[in-house]
Parts: C-alpha cells; structure tokens; sequence
C-alpha cells in the first residue's frame, strides 16, 4: 500500500516527463548544476565579411582555425543590419519573428526616430516577445554577462543580463588598448573571478572601417589585422587564466559589407526624381539607409505609390509587405511598413537627394556573397581543424544552448545543422540530459523519503509492541505469531 503510494507519487512528481516545459529550470544551487558544462565566449566583430581574411595575413585567425571549426560564410537573417542581425544570433529568430525589424526605433504618429544607439535603450522595442539567451541561462541557473552587444542595455520581461557593461554613448569603436581592456575584464574578471557561465562581447570593427573607407580599402585590411591581433590577444589571455580547457569561443559577425558604387558611374536611385512618385503622398518614410526603406503612405494612396515605384529605377525593388519574398522572413510584423524597399548590389536608396556618403554599405539581400560574415569556433567542444560549409546564423543559437546545457525557446534554428562542429561525447550536461538527471534524483529522492517513512513506521510499530510485551512480561504462543505476521506484512 505505502509502496504503490510511493510509485504513484513518483510518477506524479515528474512534470517535464509528461509535458515538456519551457525555462524553468530549478535555480543554481540545484544538486544537478554539479555535471556543469564548459563556459561559452560569443564574440561579434562587426561587419566581418566572410572572405576579409584572404588578402590579409591573419595568423591568429588561421591558428584558431586549426585548433578548432571554420565555417566557409554563414548567411544572416534580412534585414543584414545590426541591431537586428544581432538579436537573431542572441534568439535564434528571424527578424520579423523577434521584431527588433531595424536599427532605427520610430513612431509613425509622432514621426519620431531615434538612432541605434538610443534604440537600445527602449526596452518595449526589444522585448517584443523573443528572450536573448542571458535571459534564458539565468532562469535556468547559469550566469550570464554582455559586453557593448546589441540589446544589452534592455530589460526583457522584468529581467536585464546581471553582468554587463553598456558601451558609452560617444564610444571609439576602434581603440585597440580599450579593446583589450575590455578582453581582460570579460576573461579575467567576468570568467575566471565571476565564474560566468556565458558572456556575449561585441567591437564595432571592421563595420566603421568598411563604411568609411569601402571594403576593399587598405584601411579595411588594416582593421583585419587589428581584429587577427585582437583574436590572438582573447586566445593568450584564456590561457593563461587556465582556461582554455574550460571554455568554447565562438567568432562571428552580424553582416558583411559591399563597396557602393557612385561619382558618375551608375544612375542613383533618388525616389524624388522617379516620375509619379510625390512625398507627399508619404505619411512616414524610413528612407536614406543604405540600400533599404520602409514607407506609409498616406491613407488611399498605397496603390499609386506603389505603381510609381515598380519600375521607377531598373536597381530598386519595392514590395507590398505581405508580398515580401517569403525566403526573406521580413513580412509578417506590425512594426513593417506597407511598402518594403530594396536596391541591388552597389546602389543606396536617397529621398530627396543623395545625402549618404559611405564608400561601403550593407543592408542587402542576404543572399548577395558580400552580405555573409564569417565564423569560427574553438574549445573543448569543437572538434579539431574542421572546414565546415555555410549555414544560416538562426542556427548559433540552439548550438550555444546546446553547448550551455539549457533548454532553449521556441527559435527558427536547428541543432542538427551544426551537430558536426561537436566532439561526440556521453552527452551528459545536455538539457535533456539534465532533464532526466534531475527526474532521476527527484525519482530517488522520493523513493528514499518513503522507505525512510515505512522504516519509521514499522519501527515504531514494532518498539511500542515490545514496550507492550515486556509490560506484560510473559511471551505467549500468541504473541510471538502476531510478531512473525507483522515482519511479514512490514515490507
Ligand atoms: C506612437 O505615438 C502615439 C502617440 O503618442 C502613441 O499612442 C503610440 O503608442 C506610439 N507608438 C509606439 C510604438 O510607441
Ligand atoms: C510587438 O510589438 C508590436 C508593435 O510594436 C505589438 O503590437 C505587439 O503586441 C508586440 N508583441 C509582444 C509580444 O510584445
Ligand atoms: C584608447 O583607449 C585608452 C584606454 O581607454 C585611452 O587611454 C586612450 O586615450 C585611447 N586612445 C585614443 C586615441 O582615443
Ligand atoms: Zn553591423
């Protein structure tokens, strides 16, 4: 009877074995947090175009190589800007899955715009219903820290990232001493004193260099060399707080960058010299961005806009958002306005006049080669001087779950696309792993308690029998058979 209480309890006792749940994972001090699982480094150089290490020298980059996982290029979601691109690698969504849809927050009433860097302080913006991986490792008991990445500075559901540090609001993106400074605190402090279990870290070059100077500058080879130095300092600095044998390190980038073509060389697309077209049929315009826009056209006169538009530079094209190519993902959110518009390889979009200067941009169509960044991966879970082929970047982020041990969220990744990178292992420390693990020790726990409970009970049992015959102190015939029956029905 206690026995088949003691099953049934068991069984009931095991929610996650009947209904799989979602980011509730008990807290730190849980007894299975013991099996713990290597930390994890993301790092994003921005702009790091895929194929930026082959006319440069980068030997610390190739080291990394041999010690660890090259991809060829990866894709990244559309919109390839940054904040975006960002929050899918912190997600594992596509963008019009997360809705951080650009890197300009605005209001279509108030026509309001704020610029990357005060959108990342409008948190509604960023908790869109999509939670960033700090969020999900902290629920689930590991530590998580961020450094100057994108969404960062937000709070998602009542919860910031507990370690992090917000990039100033003026910041040099390409000082090589705060660089470095920045890798010391992240290694030295956050991993080794902190015992951080994930940190995300960000540098806002080769980007800035790209831009200024165009992707084919000496400028830009520079920047590389900077970032292979910088790579070289990450790996030194790991080991020599020991913990190369304890930590993974992912390097990649949210996009790449494209020389822009201008000065007489090509027909710009400037809308307000496209016939047809009025700004004053436009309620709101998000335009003078690179190669991409938004526009709200005034009520009644989407179709007239749009007519105009099709066929207005044989360089643009322009959709009805719900007509969006659907390999895009860039279509189904409220935040889209009613007319997408984008330009081919080389060619920005201006309004009214040509107002962008960059000699690089991005923000193209993700499948142009010069939109892909670049990746690489090493530590104790990678394999060894693996070459691997191009996958898209919606996929780094059940990889790293994977690689923490926790349950991830609902995302538009795969674990099996990225399996191969892995050393093969007994897999413990996996959330599912973890899972069992922890059904395992509520299962002993509970079978422990009760047979604990049944002790008590029969001996108390049997002890207020003996204080019962020794008060009566004669044994009779009788009372030694009732005590042969109880040690048979005891267990
Ligand atoms: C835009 O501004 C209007 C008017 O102030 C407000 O009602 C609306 O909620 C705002 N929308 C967003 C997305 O902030
Ligand atoms: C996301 O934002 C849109 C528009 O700003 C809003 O309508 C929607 O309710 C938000 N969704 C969540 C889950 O926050
Ligand atoms: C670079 O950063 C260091 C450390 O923050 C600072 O001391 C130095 O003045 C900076 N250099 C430049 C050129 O801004
Ligand atoms: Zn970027």
């Amino acid at each position: 009877m206690l026995l088949r209480l003691g099953l049934l309890s068991l069984l009931t006792l095991s929610p996650s074995l009947a209904a799989p749940h979602q980011g509730s994972f008990p807290g730190v001090d849980s007894p299975h947090r013991s099996s713990r699982n290597n930390k994890l480094l993301l790092i994003s150089f921005d702009g790091f175009r895929w194929d930026y290490d082959r006319d440069v020298d980068t030997p610390h980059l190739d080291a990394m190589g041999r010690d660890g996982v090259r991809a060829a290029y990866v894709t990244p979601p559309y919109l390839t800007i940054t904040s975006p691109t960002h929050f899918t690698l912190l997600t594992g969504r596509y963008i019009e899955n997360h809705g951080v849809i650009h890197n300009i927050w605005f209001n279509t009433t108030t026509q309001e715009k704020k610029q990357y860097y005060m959108t990342q302080f409008v948190d509604s913006y960023w908790d869109n219903g999509s939670l960033p991986i700090w969020i999900t490792a902290q629920r689930q008991g590991l530590k998580a820290g961020s450094l100057h990445f994108p969404g960062t500075a937000a709070t998602y559901k009542g919860e910031r990232v507990k370690v992090s540090q917000v990039e100033p609001r003026f910041y040099e993106h390409n000082n090589e001493t705060d660089w470095r400074i920045n890798i010391d605190k992240v290694i030295g402090q956050w991993f080794s004193k902190e015992d951080l279990d994930f940190v995300s870290l960000y540098f806002g070059e080769p980007d800035g260099t790209g831009h200024k100077y165009g992707p084919e500058s000496p400028e830009r080879q520079e920047m590389v060399q900077q970032v292979d130095r910088t790579v070289g300092y990450i790996r030194d600095t790991t080991r020599n707080h020991g913990l190369s044998d304890r930590l993974n390190i992912i390097i990649t980038a949210d996009h790449g960058m494209t020389t822009v073509l201008r000065n007489g060389l090509v027909d710009e697309i400037i809308l307000s010299e496209i016939p047809g077209f009025d700004f004053r049929d436009i309620k709101f315009q998000l335009v003078d961005y690179g190669p991409t826009g938004m526009l709200l056209p005034r009520e009644g006169m989407l179709e007239k806009v749009y007519q105009a538009l099709k066929g207005g530079h044989p360089h643009l094209h322009v959709y009805k958002k719900e007509d969006m190519p659907g390999r895009l993902h860039y279509s189904n959110h409220p935040r889209l306005l009613p007319l997408i518009l984008f330009a081919d390889q080389g060619y920005v979009i201006n309004g009214f006049f040509p107002v962008q200067f960059n000699k690089g941009e991005h923000g193209y169509d993700n499948q142009m080669m010069d939109m892909k960044p670049f990746f690489r991966a090493a530590g104790p879970d990678f394999q060894k001087n693996l070459a691997v082929g191009p996958f898209e970047t919606v996929n780094v982020y059940p990889l790293m779950c994977h690689l923490l041990g926790i349950k991830p969220e609902v995302n538009d990744g795969s674990l099996e696309v990225t399996r191969q990178m892995l050393v093969p292992k007994k897999d413990q420390g996996s959330y599912e792993n973890r899972d069992i693990q922890w059904e395992v020790f509520i299962g002993l726990t509970s079978v422990a308690g009760i047979l604990a409970l049944v002790f008590v009970v029969t001996t108390a049992h049997a002890m207020l029998k003996r204080t019962h015959m020794d008060r009566r102190s004669e044994v009779t015939h009788e009372d030694l058979n009732e005590k042969e029956s109880d040690k048979q029905t005891s267990f």
